[in-house]
């Protein structure tokens, strides 16, 4: 789904590739100039450099004078090829590099205006020109989470046939799924009938009838400027074909640990040498869907998972003796309906995981193996009890906002030891105290905001996403206050957030491809593009070992590992 996949076809070399000058400083081992006919000198466009043969890439963005540099030490000698994101434009040839040991390379990029606009737009742009009221947007901004909206937008039913395939999506497919995985639920849920009204409404957007192009225009967000092209990307692709990194953690010593949303693998990535290695977890439930979602460390640096599907139980991975152990809830809910896809090692070593479909909480002492159970919403409140819907989040089936139900999502566990977390459906964030069993929740200031996945900072703020008001929240134990941010584009579609120890607060966008920094005390923002379009932002952790942070983000829809290093 990358951009280069449009780019290279069949094109006239018209990339200069020439040794520059030995006296040119600093010596940035490939540099040159970005440029079209329609604006010249071009700022803002991704310049990806990838070795012959290799699962790893990088890349830089253009600055004012249109001059793009790899800063030494990120590239080493050997052939590369490169391709490039500026929405509306392509390369205009096939564009490669040789890098010379001791040598600068120099290679001036050309582009030329995109023959298929509509190929290079992400979710958020679709979102932005696809006209519709706030109901079928919500209902719209929904479709972009298992695959782009341009199979949206470039599918031709008429409102008879999307009856049919609104059956489909809001029935047959879990949330895991991919346009070229597809996961059916392991049981079949209460099934979600096709609104005629919606039918009605995707009819009239797309390209069904005679229409050949789309009644509206495709509006794109403007090129990065300025500060937002002062970055270096990373990509480490998972070598494991068809993969779907969900979740990543890092370990002491800088390894970065994902878990895969459509498999049992789990993974480690050595990002000093490029080195991956991977694990199968072990089944519990065969037959019942086996994927995971959340990966968490604790201290010596072993991977806690909560095993979705395979029950409401948890799997520590021992990183010394490469085996696996599992500890489960009480029988009374764990049968095949249970899922428990979140939950935390907390900072006292005390192991938390959830289910929705019993609305309970669990927390495991792993040092004797004891069990308590918890309620996750005060008794009485209106439970999610998975899985009767497979989408709808923060609304009914209508897309009216429903507060009445609450579910459990992303959650972290407070110095004292008390699970602070995200209900998606009733849009609050929950504090369990842990001495007495009691729930107190404190609604987001936006309704249906559907706060996703969040972290705890060193002054025991919690920073969450809002996905579905596309803000990033945060909510302040002490005060109980909860103040929201929204980045500049729109439909960032914020999933989760977390803060460096300078103070600055990340997140991504789920459909926007962008990496977000806010100063939470100047609100300022800055949006870093990475290079992947429609590559799904999720989960989002910092490291903080070195002199300035690195952000990591897995895609799970390109299953790719993203380090983000801000240069300033
Ligand atoms: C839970 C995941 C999921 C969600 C949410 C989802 N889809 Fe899909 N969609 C899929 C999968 C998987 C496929 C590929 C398999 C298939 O065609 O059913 C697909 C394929 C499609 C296709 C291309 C295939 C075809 O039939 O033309 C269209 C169009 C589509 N979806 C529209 C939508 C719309 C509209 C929405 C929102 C109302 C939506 N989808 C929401 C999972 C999802």
């Amino acid at each position: 789904m990358s951009v280069k996949g449009t780019l290279l076809l069949g094109l006239i070399a018209l990339v200069g590739v020439l040794p520059a000058s030995s006296k040119e400083q600093p010596a940035a081992a490939l540099s040159g100039v970005v440029t079209s006919d329609a604006e010249g000198h071009m700022e803002g466009v991704l310049v990806t450099a990838r070795p012959e043969g290799a699962n790893i890439t990088v890349t830089v963005i253009s600055d004012e004078q249109g001059r793009y540099a790899f800063p030494p030490g990120k590239l080493q000698p050997g052939k590369y090829s490169l391709s490039i994101r500026a929405v509306g434009y392509e390369l205009a040839g096939q564009a490669a590099a040789e890098i010379k040991p001791d040598k600068a390379t120099r290679a001036d990029i050309k582009l030329v205006k995109a023959k298929d606009l509509a190929s290079q737009l992400t979710g958020a742009e679709w979102m932005m020109s696809i006209p519709g009221n706030e109901k079928q947007k919500r209902a719209l901004f929904h479709c972009d989470q298992c695959h782009s909206l341009d199979k949206v937008a470039k599918s031709t039913y008429d409102a008879e046939s999307w009856m049919v395939a609104l059956l489909r999506m809001q029935n047959q497919w879990q949330s895991s799924s991919t346009f070229n995985h597809p996961m059916p639920p392991p049981f079949p849920p209460k099934e979600v009938p096709s609104d005629p009204e919606l039918a009605k409404y995707l009819a009239s957007i797309n390209l069904s009838g005679d229409r050949t192009t789309w009644p509206y225009e495709l509006k794109t967000f403007p090129r990065p400027r300025g500060r937002d092209t002062k970055v270096v990307i990373t990509a480490y692709e998972v070598p494991r074909k068809g993969s779907s990194p969900h979740d990543l953690a890092i370990d002491p010593d800088q390894m970065v640990w994902y878990d895969d949303f459509q498999t049992l693998d789990i993974g480690r990535l050595d990002p000093r040498t490029g080195q991956f290695k991977e694990w199968k977890v072990p089944t519990l439930k065969p037959g019942l869907t086996a994927n995971n979602l959340t990966i968490e460390l604790d201290k010596q640096g072993n991977p806690w998972l909560p095993r979705g599907y395979q029950g409401c139980s948890v799997t520590k991975f021992d990183v010394k003796t490469e085996k696996f152990q599992t500890w489960s809830a009480p029988a009374e809910y764990n049968d095949d309906h249970a899922s428990c896809t979140q939950g935390n090692v907390g900072p006292n070593g005390m192991v938390w995981f959830y289910s929705n479909s019993t609305g309970k909480m669990f927390e495991l002492d792993p040092t004797t193996g004891d069990v308590k159970v918890f309620n996750t919403f005060p008794p009485g409140s209106g439970q999610y009890k998975g899985p009767n819907r497979v989408f709808y989040f923060g609304v009914d089936e209508n897309f009216v906002t429903s507060e009445k139900t609450h579910k459990i999502y992303g959650s972290a566990i407070a110095a004292n030891g008390d699970p602070i977390y995200c209900d998606i459906e009733g849009s609050t964030i929950a504090v369990l105290d842990h001495t007495t069993g009691n729930v107190n929740m404190y609604p987001t200031p936006t309704p249906a905001a559907a706060p996703r996945r969040g972290s705890i900072d060193s002054d025991g703020n919690f920073w969450f996403g809002e996905w579905m008001a596309s803000q990033l929240g945060m909510f302040d134990p002490q005060s109980k206050e909860i103040k929201e941010w929204r980045p500049p584009t729109p439909w960032s579609g914020i999933y989760r957030a977390a803060r460096d120890k300078n103070g600055d607060v990340w997140s991504g966008g789920m459909s926007t491809d962008y990496v977000y920094r806010l100063n939470p005390k100047t609100g300022e923002w800055l949006e870093y593009m990475l290079p992947t379009l429609g590559g799904e932002i999720r989960d989002i952790k910092i490291d903080d070992s070195g002199a300035s942070p690195k952000i990591w983000v897995p895609l799970v829809h390109a299953g790719i590992l993203v380090k983000v290093e801000p240069l300033e």
